[in-house]
């Protein structure tokens, strides 16, 4: 039966697959992680934003009547993808460290002379709202054009009051202006500035200046859904780590963690005992770390092209966390520093090369558990009737071609709301 007082329905026709997702609105766990729910002779019926309906074409035809048709042209459609962690805004890309490693500097030693994060943050200061905002558009837009619909992302370079409201302003001026979710989160915690770094005293100023000024600024704003903090070996301790997060936790935000990135630290552990919403990294994760996550409700959201970046070797044990009922998602943790790639989807090329995870695991891991590690998954990262009209469109006619054909760019067209957000040159109509 038609819905005459429906409002006008948009049909997503001619896929060759569509990629549901679809289940319970959490994260997945274990042997829930391989199931992504690939259906073929399938289309999508959008209704006011939401996704009304994922049923065969003809019966979504006889049901939706004179309803405005999208060709898929034999692409395969999938949830709109969920980057869960980057780093989006900085000014200056930091080309010249990618040398300096491979002649043999590692990460934290550039850091400790005073290049790493420390650079961006001289960068950024010096830099108005203005030039930020131009310059993150831009590279969020590049984030989108891969497929990603959904982008968390943090502050960190500014590492003063007023430079991280401002780098907070620059996101939520671009979450009102660009067609893709953005999720907002603080991290002045992302390093200890170099002007507190001379003594004891100093240090904890700056932990103070993070516990009773910035995040009481940033909440009382509502500058941020999230507070971050980088808890590694040289940054912040556990202890440190454990105060600024349950001061943020105090003040209405939910919590992530930088945690066990290059060294393992305890990290893994604090974010599960304070119930973070996602635990990040986790590359060095110990096994008491891997036991506390499983325990818990807490994501570990994993960076694969982090690793490739600093050409390290390592990588987070996902099987291991998988097996052990750990949910898994994947982010490429966008930053000038670490991670200087758009691409998810090459994200997932890792994912399944690199992590050993199965094609629906990594397709998992960047939409329904990307969706629960920014606490969205009740109405992102599914394609289920209720959820957002969220979508992306790739030419490829098997979703296990997401992953193959490494590096290269298949998306067509994303949606969010069920409104046109990128379409690339194939662009369908
Ligand atoms: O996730 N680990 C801390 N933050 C980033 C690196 C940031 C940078 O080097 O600019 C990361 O790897
Ligand atoms: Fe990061």
């Amino acid at each position: 039966m038609s819905e005459p007082h429906a409002h006008r329905a948009t049909l997503f026709v001619n896929a060759s697959q569509v990629v549901t997702c679809a289940g319970p609105p959490r994260a997945r766990r274990g042997a829930e992680m391989n199931d992504a729910g690939v259906r073929t002779e399938s289309g999508v019926a959008v209704v006011d934003g939401e996704i009304a309906a994922v049923d065969s074409v003809a019966a979504l035809r006889q049901r939706f009547r004179n309803a405005h048709e999208i060709d898929c042209r034999q692409g395969v459609l999938t949830p709109g993808l969920v980057d869960s962690h980057t780093h989006g805004i900085f000014g200056r890309p930091r080309f010249d460290e990618q040398e300096m490693r491979a002649a043999g500097l590692d990460y934290m030693e550039i850091a400790r002379r005073g290049g790493g994060i420390h650079a961006s943050v001289r960068d950024l200061r010096a830099r108005s709202e203005d030039s930020l905002v131009q310059l993150a558009r831009a590279r969020l837009l590049k984030l989108a054009s891969f497929g990603t619909t959904t982008i968390e992302v943090k502050s960190g370079y500014g590492l003063t009051v007023d430079d991280e409201l401002k780098t907070l302003r620059v996101i939520a001026r671009l979450a009102r202006e660009l067609p893709m979710r953005l999720i907002p989160t603080f991290l002045g915690a992302h390093e200890i500035p170099l002007e507190h770094r001379g003594s004891t005293a100093a240090r904890q100023a700056y932990v103070d200046l993070l516990i009773h000024e910035m995040i009481p600024a940033v909440a009382s704003q509502k500058l941020a859904r999230f507070a971050d903090v980088f808890c590694e070996t040289g940054v912040y301790t556990v202890d440190e780590s454990r105060a600024i997060l349950t001061a943020a936790r105090r003040s209405g935000l939910l919590l992530k963690l930088h945690a066990d990135e290059l060294t393992s630290s305890g990290g893994a552990e604090l974010a599960a005992s304070l119930g973070a919403t996602s635990a990040d990294h986790l590359a060095a994760v110990s096994d008491e770390g891997i036991a506390a996550l499983a325990a818990g409700s807490t994501v570990a959201t994993l960076l694969p092209g982090t690793m490739l970046f600093l050409g390290k070797t390592k990588n987070a044990p996902a099987r291991r966390l998988i097996d052990a009922g750990v949910p898994v998602a994947l982010g490429t943790d966008f930053n000038p520093g670490t991670s200087p790639t758009p691409n998810l989807p090459l994200v997932l090329t890792l994912g399944v090369s690199q992590l050993r995870l199965s094609v629906a695991e990594v397709v998992v891991a960047a939409t329904v558990n990307g969706a629960s590690a920014l606490s969205v998954a009740d109405h992102v990262g599914q394609l289920a009737p209720g959820f957002a009209a969220d979508l992306a469109l790739f030419d490829i006619r098997d979703v296990r071609e997401l992953p193959y054909w490494y590096g290269d760019n298949r998306c067509i067209a994303t949606y969010v709301r069920g409104k046109p957000c990128y379409t690339s040159d194939l662009a369908v109509t």
